[in-house]
Order: structure tokens, then C-alpha cells, then sequence
């Protein structure tokens, strides 16, 4: 392990072994052969460098946030503070005060929902999702509209996989609220997020960005952007699980109720009632993820040491060359659903190999050492307009190659001729 031979500088190319060592699972061979790790839309690797510095936050500075006045707590706290400033830095936020942190991405949508979205929607309301979304940004709105009475409305997808907003300002017309990803987790489709925004701006609507997808992979300015929520995890960033961002303007989150109740959320509790504090304090009640905080904190350094212009640049290469080789190896045997131009989509490649059920390409993929997820990806909306129950799918990230292409194409080939039998 090399955690100190951190990877610098913006370059155009990765290199892809230096950035390999820094994730020891990935050193790992399965039955005599190189485990190729093609899931990280689902969940990145992390490095050592994330490890380690929750191992040493944990080794010497631990405490809960926010309560002690010991030096350790304090220390924690600075840390714990420190860590909200990075993410703010790292996504264009103009204060950490519009950080909030949550379990997850799921989470942190359904606090909007819960907090914005059930002070704001009622009867005669409407909001806008897309076919595109995955069941945490439908299901939160879904369960909001049985109690609350508000309509929901679909901006559709093409049959590549991509919106189709050829009838965005009627869809928009009148809604309080456009919720939509900014990449596809099925077909890697990156959205065009400056249009949907200025549509709901033009029509009074607020607008929320799920962007679990797009922040691992591209350069991200939430100020630029100028969206009035952005969600997105930690897990698929190479940090670690049970820390999720909320990211909001700071004058929604200043006019927003309480989401959770419990400690640290309050200014006074008295038998009557009790006072909320101000955001971000306000929606984090309970210990928050401390030491995940500070994981996210290391992964975020880490991205930056390799670049975030590089990482996309390197991605882009990557999936054109995937595309192609699995185009000529396999043919007409196997449909890879979402855009065929690599700029606008991201490293995520859907692939229905013909004949033969996601589930058992996986398996034999998995035969060959080489990791994917089969199934609907949570997006069943986008799976019936596909016109398909599942699919197996494989994402790139900054340690895939093209030996990792080529795994890929590989066992796609086996699993054809094994099938075909
Ligand atoms: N949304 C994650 C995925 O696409 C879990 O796999």
C-alpha cells in the first residue's frame, strides 16, 4: 500500500496502476484470476487514504460533535466542521452553512420531501419527476402525494434513454417543483440540467437535483448550477457508506421546518414545545456521521489530487473504448441501452445480452472474476419504458482500464457462447 504516493496534478491521462494501488480490494484475484470491479455506480472502492483517516480520527480525536467542551470533543467538532467546509468547497456552495449531512442520498430527498415538500404541496399542486429517476427520487414524492393530494407529471425518455423535453414547458407549466437526475444510474445519460432549471425558473418552479451520479464523475458547481436542492452520497465517491449531503440554498433551508426531531436540532425544549436551531444544525438531529464525515472529507482530497476534469476526461475515453470493443465482439447479440455518443453520458453501460437473463450473465461474468450489477437499478419506470425487466449493468470509475474493458468483453463473449449451448 503506497497511501502516501497520492496521485497528482489535473493530467489528461490517469495513471490508472498508481491510482490501483491505492485500493486494496481491488489487488485481489478470484480463482487464479484479476478481480475486475465493475460496479461503482452501485457503490465505489475507497483507497487507504479514506481508511486511514477515519482510522487515525478514530485512533485519536473521536468524541461526539456539538456537545462536549473537553479538547477531544472540540477537536472532533473542528474536524467534524472541517469536513462540511470541504464538501462546500468541493461542490461550489457558497457556505458550509448549506451542508447538511444525512445517512444517505435517499435521505437527504426525503427530508425535502418531508420538510419542504409537506409545508408547500397540497391539493391543486403539482410536481415534475422524470422517467429517468431511480425509486429514491420517485418514492419519497409518491408517498407525499397519497397524503398530501398534489399531482405528479413525467418528462418521458427517448428510446435511447435519454429525456425527451421536446414538451418541458407544458410539463413544467404551473408546478411548484422539477425533482430529476442529473446522470441515469441504468442508461449513464447525462441530463441537460441547465435547460430543465431555466424552464422551472421561467415557470416559478424550484428545482432538485439528484446528482448521485454526476458528483463522483464531473466537476460540479452547485452556485453555477443554480438549483435550488442537489443531493448526492458519499458511498459512490470512494467515501464511506451512512453519510449523504443535502446541499440547499440558504434561504430554503432558513424557511424549512424540522425533518427529524431529537437532540442537537433544538435552541430550547420545554414541556409546551420546543425551539429548532438553524440549519444546517436544524436537520441533523441525533450523532451524526461523525467519522464519516471525515472519510468523505479524505475521499474529496483524494478526487481532487487526480482531478476532477481529468477523471470525467478519462471516462469519457474509457466508455468510447468500451463501446466499441463490445460492439465488435458481440455484435448484434447484445443491445447497451442509453446514448451512443460517449460525451453525453457518463461510464455506466446497460447491457442485455440476447437470450439470456441479466442474472446469469452476471454469474458467469462473476466466473471470470469480473464484478456487475444485474437488475432493474431501482429505476422500474425507466425498465418498462426500456421495454426491459432488468439488465446487466457495468460502471467505470478513475482505477477501470481498458484491460477492464476488454475482462469485460471477454466474459460477455463466454457468457454468449456458454448460453448458446
Ligand atoms: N442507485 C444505486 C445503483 O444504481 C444503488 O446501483
Amino acid at each position: 500500500m503506497t497511501s502516501s504516493e497520492r496521485p497528482t496534478g489535473d493530467q489528461a491521462e490517469l495513471d490508472v496502476a498508481a491510482i490501483r494501488k491505492d485500493f486494496p480490494l481491488l489487488h485481489q484475484e478470484q480463482e487464479g484470476k484479476r478481480l475486475v470491479f465493475l460496479d461503482s455506480a452501485a457503490s465505489s472502492q475507497r483507497p487507504v487514504h479514506v481508511v486511514e483517516a477515519m482510522s487515525e480520527f478514530y485512533y485519536t480525536s473521536y468524541a461526539n460533535v456539538h456537545r462536549g467542551v473537553y479538547r477531544v470533543a472540540e477537536r472532533a467538532t473542528n474536524r467534524f466542521e472541517q469536513a462540511r467546509a470541504t464538501v462546500a468547497r468541493f461542490i461550489g456552495a457558497g457556505s458550509a452553512a448549506e451542508v447538511v449531512f444525512t445517512k444517505n442520498a435517499t435521505e437527504a430527498i426525503n427530508l425535502v420531501a418531508g420538510s419542504w415538500g409537506k409545508t408547500n404541496l397540497g391539493p391543486g399542486d403539482a410536481i415534475v419527476l422524470t422517467i429517468l429517476e431511480h425509486h429514491a427520487n420517485i418514492v419519497p414524492w409518491q408517498m407525499l402525494a397519497a397524503e398530501r393530494g398534489f399531482e405528479i407529471r413525467w418528462i418521458p425518455a427517448t428510446d435511447d434513454g435519454r429525456l425527451d423535453l421536446s414538451d418541458l414547458d407544458r410539463l413544467v407549466d404551473g408546478a411548484k417543483l422539477v425533482a430529476f437526475t442529473s446522470m441515469s444510474n441504468v442508461t449513464g445519460s447525462i441530463t441537460a440540467a441547465e435547460q430543465i432549471i431555466a424552464a422551472a425558473k421561467a415557470a416559478g418552479a424550484l428545482t432538485l437535483v439528484d446528482a448521485c451520479q454526476s458528483v463522483p464523475h464531473l466537476p460540479t458547481d452547485v452556485t453555477e448550477l443554480g438549483a435550488d436542492f442537489v443531493t448526492f452520497s458519499g458511498h459512490k465517491m470512494l467515501g464511506p457508506t451512512g453519510i449523504g449531503i443535502l446541499w440547499a440554498r440558504a434561504e430554503l433551508l432558513e424557511a424549512m421546518p424540522p425533518f427529524l426531531g431529537g437532540g442537537g436540532m433544538i435552541l430550547n425544549v420545554t414541556t409546551d414545545g420546543f425551539l429548532p436551531d438553524a440549519p444546517p444544525a436544524r436537520f441533523e438531529a441525533g450523532t451524526p456521521p461523525i467519522a464519516e464525515a471525515i472519510g468523505l472529507a479524505a475521499a474529496i482530497d483524494y478526487l481532487e489530487s487526480v482531478g476532477m476534469e481529468a477523471i470525467r476526461r478519462h471516462e469519457v475515453a474509457l466508455t468510447a473504448y468500451a463501446l466499441r470493443k463490445l460492439s465488435t465482439e458481440l455484435g448484434d447479440s447484445l443491445t447497451i441501452h442509453g446514448p451512443s455518443e460517449p460525451a453525453a453520458r457518463g461510464g455506466v453501460l446497460s447491457l442485455e445480452l440476447h437470450g439470456v437473463h441479466a442474472h446469469d450473465v452476471s454469474q458467469v461474468l462473476d466466473e471470470h472474476a469480473v464484478c456487475i450489477r444485474p437488475g432493474h437499478h431501482c429505476a422500474k419506470p425507466l425498465m418498462k419504458h426500456l421495454g426491459v425487466p432488468a439488465t446487466a449493468r457495468a460502471s467505470f470509475y478513475l482505477y477501470n482500464d481498458t484491460d477492464d474493458a476488454d475482462a469485460l468483453a471477454e466474459a460477455l463473449v463466454a457468457a454468449r457462447d456458454f448460453f448458446a449451448l
